[in-house]
């Protein structure tokens, strides 16, 4: 497997980006990407094993249901690429349905090095497989996905797990046009929807008891102290879970506990927070089945099936390059 790695200067954007985050006026806030370095990585993957988080099981339940059926509706000649594939577990469903069809060429496309190097050892043993992983942003491995395509290949691109609720929905469509600029006609793009459901089920899911998600949580100041030299004292933040009704989504913040004033020397920023002051981490915004299709067609694609899943409501959605 052939790793393409992050560009050298990612060390100084994460301090950029700190520092701008945590700067800003009304709401401290950092990006949530930043959440998966190694250790952020390995907390996702225990998450995605805990009963409150239904959402990567009802995202599994579907692939494996359906993925032959999903590969049958793909004509010719595929390439996939998968955008944040994480260790790739549930993609399995798919790619071995299309490689007893056809040889295939992988490209999981991720920011995290771990990831990538999870979801390698784990699908390696598919039959006539070749992984291409590239640590990348989404679109930019995207684009140079894109650029290895072959003649009269269509590429199918997965987005799975509810990914794109981390961008609120204007951002969402944005960033679904941005994917369709870089496909052609035909192309095919499954995307992995979590549907709206009761607040005490999504605060569950994004708090639960064993304090996994708060741990992936914290894992970011962590992080900031590790790579940015910096003197968060973790036991002063507290992990808090929040639903927003208007945005139709799940915050994540990490909440001060007291007055206190952190130094981050790498990023040049010494930073005050007030008691009760947060740094809101990450938002998962939820959707109506309906809503998908309507989507699709203003990002330039077109809806060819849903699939729903019978236990925990969450939609896998064809979508097709117009
Ligand atoms: C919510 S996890 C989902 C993982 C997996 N697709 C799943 O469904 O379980 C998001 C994944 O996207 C990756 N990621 C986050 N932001 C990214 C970015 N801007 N570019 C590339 N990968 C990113 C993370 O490292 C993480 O593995």
């Amino acid at each position: 497997m052939l790793v393409h790695a992050i560009p050298a200067n990612a060390a100084y954007e994460f301090a950029s980006d700190v520092r701008s985050g945590l700067t800003r006026g009304r709401q401290k806030e950092l990006p949530s990407k930043y959440l998966y370095d190694d250790v952020g990585s390995a907390l996702f993957e225990v998450i995605s094993h805990l009963d409150e988080y239904g959402l990567t099981r009802a995202d599994e339940r579907l692939l494996r249901r359906h993925g032959p059926e999903i590969v049958d509706r793909l004509e010719g000649s595929i390439a996939v690429a998968e955008l944040g594939s994480g260790s790739g577990k549930k993609t399995r469903w798919v790619l071995e349905a299309l490689c007893r069809r056809q040889p295939t060429f992988y490209y999981p496309v991720e920011i995290s090095h771990s990831a990538l190097v999870m979801c390698e050892r784990e699908l390696r043993d598919i039959d006539s497989i070749a992984i291409v992983g590239f640590e990348r942003e989404y679109l930019d491995g995207l684009l140079e996905v894109a650029a290895h395509r072959k003649r009269g290949q269509h590429l199918l691109v997965l987005f799975l797990g509810s990914t794109i609720g981390n961008f609120d929905r204007p951002a969402g469509l944005r960033f679904l046009s941005g994917i369709r600029r870089i496909l052609e006609p035909g192309d095919w793009l499954l995307l992995g929807t979590d549907l709206e459901k009761s607040s005490s089920q999504l605060l569950r899911a994004y708090d639960d008891e064993l304090g996994v998600t708060a741990a992936f949580n914290l894992n970011l100041l962590a992080r900031i102290n590790r790579e940015l030299e910096a003197d968060f004292v973790l036991s002063q933040f507290a992990h808090v879970a929040r639903i927003n009704p208007e945005a139709r989504s799940v915050e994540m913040h990490l909440l001060s506990r007291r007055m206190q004033v952190v130094n981050i020397p790498a990023a040049e920023l010494v930073v005050e927070f007030a008691e009760g002051e947060t740094i809101w981490t990450e938002s998962s915004h939820k959707y109506s089945a309906e809503e998908i299709p309507s989507m699709a067609r203003a990002s330039g694609f077109f809806c060819e099936a849903q699939w729903i899943d019978a236990q925990w409501p969450f939609a896998e959605n064809l979508l097709r390059a117009a």
